[in-house]
């Protein structure tokens, strides 16, 4: 049926053609014309504005269904079990672990996986966290029991994995770094398509050992209240407007004293799906009155100028995909190779300096 009308519409638009290159009517050049001129930009219009009300919209006020049930993290964490965890961790041989890296995953980022395995994973202990997804759990399962023999760097929880999880998901991150790796001086919380500068992470732990959070503050935020947004969170969840400050959850280290403080506290703080207000604003912030300290170098941008300077400059850069992962590693890594970034990025180090903000998107 489509097909025809489209052949039809071809053939008509065909012989118009046709009698326009004969020239034998020119007066349909005019409405030609008119149509390109004022009707296409009208439809084009029109089709924008009912796309807005048209597009379906995306479940996330059902997502949320279950907190309508229960908001208590204490709820959640007791009745998720361990499925997946390396049977042994650095932690156990070692008496300091500077920091352990925390990675939210799911099931379905292999290639991201592959691509921070491949990379900066092999510079300190690090972990993927996940949960399940949809109804062919048991092959999931299957598949991570292999991977998790392959790499030894798996956790999974029985849990459905999805973004509106992100709160148990950070949760379980913490609990398990208590259980597994106490004495870590810092838990850095990061994404898999993150890329991190082990040797820079490294030297904004040593320049702020004893911070409690530690990350890229963003201040002032209005709380975004359309379901279409990436970041909704329903009035019902928290009636706030404004969050005075958080940690972007893009990467943030959490000092290994105040984890477990920080898990208590939130056992009688109501759970709300954006992770990083909840934990560090929520809860570390306003409840326990810690000071959320901002470092620029653990940005949630990436730098557009694709320079391995700027790789150099910054602990964490957010939104590679695993490609871009593996080929900014190998430019900060030659760069390393040849010393460090310290003397040959001069440049960037005296000039940009706090400025180097601009070159990011
Ligand atoms: C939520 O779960 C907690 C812990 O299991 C329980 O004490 C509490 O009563 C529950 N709240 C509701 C509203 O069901
Ligand atoms: C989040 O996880 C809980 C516990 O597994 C589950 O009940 C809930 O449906 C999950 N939420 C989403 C949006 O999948
Ligand atoms: C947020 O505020 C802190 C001071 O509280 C400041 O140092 C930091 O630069 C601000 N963050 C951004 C992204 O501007
Ligand atoms: C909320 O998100 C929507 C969709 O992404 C966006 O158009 C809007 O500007 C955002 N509002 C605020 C206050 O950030
Ligand atoms: C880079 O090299 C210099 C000189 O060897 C050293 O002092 C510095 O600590 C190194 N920086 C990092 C971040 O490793």
């Amino acid at each position: 049926m489509f097909q025809l009308a489209t052949r039809i519409i071809v053939r008509k638009f065909l012989v118009l053609i046709k009698l326009i290159g004969r020239r034998k009517s020119p007066f349909l050049f005019l409405p030609l014309l008119v149509s390109l001129l004022v009707l296409w930009p009208t439809i084009w219009w029109f089709a924008e504005q009912t796309s807005q009300t048209l597009l379906v919209p995306l479940p996330l006020e059902h997502a949320l269904d279950h907190y309508r049930r229960n908001r208590s993290l204490h709820h959640y964490l007791s009745n998720i079990q361990t499925l997946i965890e390396p049977s042994w961790t650095p932690c156990e041989s070692l008496d300091e672990v500077p920091v352990v890296v925390l990675v939210t995953s799911s099931p379905h980022n292999l290639a991201n996986r592959q691509a921070v395995r491949e990379t900066w994973a092999k510079h300190q202990p690090t972990y993927f966290v996940m949960g399940l997804i949809g109804n062919d759990v048991d092959d999931q399962l299957v598949d991570s029991y292999i991977e998790a023999k392959q790499f030894g760097d798996l956790i999974v929880f029985d849990f459905h994995d999805h973004y509106q999880n992100l709160t148990l998901k950070t949760a379980l991150m913490m609990k398990w770094t208590l259980h597994r790796c106490p004495q870590a001086q810092f838990m850095f919380k990061t994404d898999d398509d993150v890329l991190v500068n082990p040797w820079m992470l490294k030297k904004v732990i040593k320049e702020n050992g004893d911070a409690s959070l530690l990350g890229y503050s963003i201040n002032g935020t209005q709380l975004n209240r359309s379901e279409y947004s990436k970041w909704f969170i329903p009035r019902w969840l928290l009636s706030d407007d404004r969050v005075s400050k958080y940690l972007s959850g893009t990467g943030y280290l959490i000092s290994g004293d105040y984890i477990e403080a920080i898990l208590k506290k939130a056992y009688n703080i109501p759970i709300v799906n954006l992770e990083d207000v909840y934990f560090t604003y929520l809860v570390a912030h306003k409840q326990l009155g810690l000071v959320l300290t901002h470092d620029r170098r653990l940005s949630p941008y990436k730098p557009w100028l694709k320079t391995s300077c700027l790789y150099w400059e910054f602990a964490s850069i957010h939104s590679l995909s695993p490609d871009e992962m593996v080929s900014s590693w190998s430019r900060l890594k030659r760069l390393v190779d040849r010393g460090n970034g310290t003397s040959e990025c001069w440049f960037f180090e005296s000039y940009l300096g706090d400025y180097s903000d601009v070159v990011l998107y």
